[in-house]
């Protein structure tokens, strides 16, 4: 043999296996046959709620619907129809807003808003023909703009969010073709029009990873801040370490892959170069973050294991669902996080997210 050849074979050694989850015993809710999608848009009926979603997601969206009895309908890409609200808001969901009329021209648009204190907001469905249509979108928009000149509507939808104003929606369904509705800000799904909260790709956060988090963390409503103890798990290259660490948070980072040189020396930044399966911390952190590219009912075992070990009180998690049936995941996922004691569970696909969603929770018990 030759000399360090045993050395080289340990090197190569393959990692240690991840532990296999038994799936959680949990009933399903009995599936539905999800219909094709229209040749052509089907228009929206005034008195029904519009839903939108990302591109290829209105099966799930439609599905979800249906386990709450909302007699829905399937309108075109990206748009889904329901006569109810559900319950539970769906994980798939972007934006709603009952539809007030279905109108062809934006003076009929500007006339069905009427007089209210509203923040307006005109979109097209975030797909292939939609987003071909955002030159209708600017055109309607400045001819709504000038009709309620001097309406003292509010100038954003964050100060609609705070005067309690609605957000009216122009919603471009089709060519020449908009529903329109008004949503109170405050209960609307999101403050930006369809549901497309971009965030902005700044120099120290280039990474798509780290607007996926600048958007959880406005969906949660709170952040870390100067102080707090984070725990990024799955947190390599380390775009979400870095901007929990901006915002003045300590973070003990958690990969076997390598932080970014920066990070990895940072003062408030510990790395942890090792599974998340095999770390327990030395002491409970104030939140829990998860971006880790790993099956997702075993994560979620994981991040329920926290709460059960009382490890951290909230939880903002990234689970990647690469399977085509996405929703018996999605249950069973919620079911284990709640199981171990998280609550509040929600979750949602955001508009940073592709074949993921993302989970907000509170740990049940102080
Ligand atoms: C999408 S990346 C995370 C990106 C990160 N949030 C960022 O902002 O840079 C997924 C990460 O999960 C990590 N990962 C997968 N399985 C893991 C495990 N068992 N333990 C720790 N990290 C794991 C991968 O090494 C990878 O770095």
């Amino acid at each position: 043999m030759r000399k360090g050849h045993h050395k080289l074979r340990k090197e190569r050694r393959p990692p240690p296996k991840e532990p296999k989850a038994p799936p959680p015993p949990v009933q399903l809710p009995a599936r539905v046959k999800v219909p094709t999608l229209p040749a052509k848009t089907l228009l929206p009926t005034p008195g029904t709620f519009l839903w939108t979603c990302r591109e290829g997601f209105e099966g799930p969206l439609f599905e979800e619907l249906c386990w709450h009895k909302t007699s829905v309908t399937l309108l075109s890409a990206g748009l889904v129809q329901s006569e109810k609200l559900p319950r539970v808001m769906p994980t798939f969901a972007r934006m709603v807003f009952r539809v007030d009329a279905v109108v062809a021209t934006p003076q009929e648009a500007a006339q069905v808003l009427g007089p209210r204190r509203l923040k307006v907001q005109v979109w097209v469905p975030d797909t292939q023909a939609g987003n071909a249509r955002a030159g209708e979108c600017v055109a309607w928009e400045s001819t709504i703009a000038a009709l309620r000149e001097g309406q003292s509507d509010p100038s954003t939808p964050w100060s609609a969010f705070e005067l309690g104003a609605g957000l009216g929606q122009v919603s471009l369904v089709a060519p020449h073709t908009a529903a329109v509705g008004v949503v109170p800000a405050r209960e609307a799904l999101s403050l930006a029009a369809g549901g497309r909260a971009r965030m902005k790709r700044t120099a120290e956060a280039p990474s798509r990873a780290a607007m996926k988090l600048d958007e959880a963390l406005e969906w949660v409503g709170v952040a870390p801040g100067k102080g707090d103890v984070c725990v990024d798990l799955g947190s390599a290259p380390g775009g979400w370490t870095r901007r929990l660490v901006e915002r003045g948070a300590r973070v003990w980072s958690v990969d076997t892959g390598l932080l970014a040189p920066d990070l990895a020396s940072h003062g408030r930044v510990k790395h942890f170069h090792q599974s998340a399966f095999a770390f327990a911390p030395d002491e409970p952190c104030d939140w829990l973050f998860c971006d880790m590219a790993w099956r997702p009912l075993e994560v979620a075992q994981l991040l329920a294991k926290w709460a059960r070990n009382r490890w951290a009180r909230q939880l903002v998690a990234n689970l990647k669902l690469p399977m085509k049936d996405k929703l018996p995941t999605l249950v069973r996922a919620r079911a284990a996080l709640e199981a171990g004691g998280w609550s509040d569970v929600t979750l949602r696909q955001l508009y940073h997210d592709r074949d993921e969603v993302t989970v907000k929770a509170i740990r049940r018990h102080a």
